[in-house]
C-alpha cells in the first residue's frame, strides 16, 4: 500500500476532488518500470490539474504530477500490455523492450513530461509504473532532490537555452530576455543563461518582492512586465539578441518586436495568454527566428543533453536559494502549492516531498 493524490472527474452528481488516498499496485497503469518516487515538484501545470483542468487531465481518475524522481523497483517486458496510445502508458513496442537494457532495480531516473500528470499517472505518488522511453538516469554528481528542484520548469529552461545556442545567439550576441522571470522556469533560465556568461534582463511583476533574489540568480537588469503588457507596434526599438519567454500573448508580440536583427525567441509558455497578436513584420525585415520548446515530447537524446548540462552547470547554492520543499498533503487545498502558484505567488520552485 502506498499513498497517492488523486484528482476525481466533476460528475452530475458531486464535485470531483483532488485528495490523499492510500492505493495499491493494482490502482497503477500499465508500464514497464515501476519506481519508488522519492520527489516530485509543483509546476503551474500541476496546479491546473489539482484544479481538475481538462485542458490538463486527460483521463480520469488521475495521479496528477509533471515530473518524479525515484528509485527503480522492477524493469518488467511483460508488464508492459499493449501498446495503445490511448490509455496506456507502456509505450511503444521498441522502446518497451529496451527497458531491461537501459535500467536496472536500484537505478535512480528522473522522468519529465511524456505525458505523466496528463494522461497517465504521475509523480504525486510514492509508487509509479511508467513507460521508459523519455526516462533519464540520474546524472552523477546531482541528488535526487535536486534534481526534482530542476524539473520540468528548469528542463525547459535549459531546453530554452540550448535552442537559443543552436540559433546562434552567444553572450556576445547582446541582451537576453527572459520573461515570468520569478517563476519556476523563469528562475531556472536566469541561472543558467547568466553562468553561461549571458547579460540578462528579467521580466516580472514583483520587482519590489522579488528584485533581490532575481538579482542573486544573475539577473543584471529588471523590466516591469506591465511594460510589455498591452498591445504595441509591429516594429519596435531592437532590444533583445534573444528571449525566453513563459508568458506570451502580447507580451510574446511585443518581444520579438524588439528582438535584433538575427535574433531568436524562445516561446516556453502562456503565463498571460495562448494568443499571439503579431505581423510578419519582425520575420521579413529582421530576419528574427521564433521557435519553441517542449518538454513533454522532447527526444531523449536532448533530454539527456539537457540533464548532462544542467548537472554541470547549475550553481547547487543557488538552485537551494530558489527551491521550498513541502510534503505531499501541502499540495492540496486553498492555500496548497497548487493553488498558489495558479495565483502567481510561487517564487522559483517548489519541491514535493513524497514520503513526507
Ligand atoms: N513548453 C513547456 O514544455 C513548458 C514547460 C514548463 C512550463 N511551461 C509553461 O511555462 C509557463 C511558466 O511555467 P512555470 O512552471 O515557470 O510557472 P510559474 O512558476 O507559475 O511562473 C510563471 C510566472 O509568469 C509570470 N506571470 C504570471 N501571470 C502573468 C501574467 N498574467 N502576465 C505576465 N506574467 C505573468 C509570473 O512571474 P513574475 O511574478 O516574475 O512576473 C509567474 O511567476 C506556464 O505557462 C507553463 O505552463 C511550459
Amino acid at each position: 500500500m502506498f499513498r497517492s493524490i488523486v484528482v476525481t472527474e466533476d460528475t452530475p452528481a458531486e464535485p470531483g476532488t483532488a485528495e490523499l488516498r492510500t492505493v495499491d499496485d493494482d490502482f497503477l497503469q500499465p508500464g514497464a518500470v515501476t519506481i519508488a518516487v522519492e520527489y516530485s515538484s509543483v509546476n503551474y501545470k500541476d496546479g491546473l490539474a489539482l484544479a481538475g483542468s481538462r485542458g490538463v487531465v486527460r483521463s480520469f481518475p488521475l495521479i496528477p504530477g509533471i515530473d518524479l524522481v525515484g528509485t527503480v523497483v522492477s524493469v518488467d517486458e511483460g508488464g508492459a500490455g499493449d501498446a495503445d496510445d490511448a490509455g496506456d502508458a507502456s509505450g511503444s513496442g521498441g522502446a518497451t523492450s529496451q527497458a531491461s537494457a537501459r535500467f536496472a532495480p536500484g537505478d535512480h531516473v528522473i522522468l519529465n513530461g511524456d505525458g505523466i500528470g496528463e494522461k497517465f499517472f504521475g509523480g504525486f505518488s510514492e509508487r509509479a509504473r511508467v513507460r521508459p522511453d523519455a526516462l533519464v538516469k540520474l546524472p552523477a554528481g546531482l541528488t535526487a532532490k535536486r534534481a526534482a528542484a530542476i524539473g520540468t520548469a528548469g528542463f525547459t529552461a535549459m531546453i530554452g537555452v540550448l535552442a537559443l545556442e543552436k540559433l546562434g545567439i552567444q553572450p556576445s550576441s547582446g541582451e537576453i530576455l527572459v520573461t515570468g522571470a520569478a517563476g519556476g522556469v523563469g528562475s531556472v533560465a536566469i541561472a543558467l543563461l547568466a553562468g553561461r556568461g549571458y547579460s540578462v534582463t528579467a521580466s516580472t511583476g514583483r520587482a519590489d518582492t522579488e528584485g533581490d533574489y532575481l538579482r542573486s540568480l544573475g539577473a543584471t537588469t529588471l523590466l516591469n512586465r506591465s511594460e510589455l503588457a498591452d498591445p504595441g507596434k509591429p516594429l519596435q526599438k531592437q532590444r533583445w539578441a534573444g528571449a525566453i519567454d513563459s508568458v506570451g500573448s502580447t507580451t510574446l508580440a511585443n518581444i520579438v518586436a524588439q528582438t535584433n536583427y538575427g535574433g531568436a525567441v524562445v516561446s516556453c509558455g502562456l503565463a498571460q495568454g495562448a494568443d499571439l497578436p503579431l505581423t510578419v513584420m519582425p520575420f521579413i525585415l529582421r530576419g528574427v527566428t521564433l521557435t519553441g520548446a517542449n518538454s513533454v515530447e522532447a527526444p531523449i537524446a536532448l533530454r539527456e543533453e539537457a540533464w548532462a548540462a544542467l548537472a554541470a552547470e547549475l550553481d547547487p547554492a543557488l538552485l537551494d536559494s530558489m527551491t521550498n520543499t513541502i510534503g505531499l498533503t501541502d499540495v492540496l487545498g486553498p492555500a496548497g502549492a497548487g493553488s498558489r502558484i495558479l495565483a502567481g505567488s510561487v517564487r522559483g520552485r517548489t519541491v514535493v516531498d513524497v514520503r513526507a
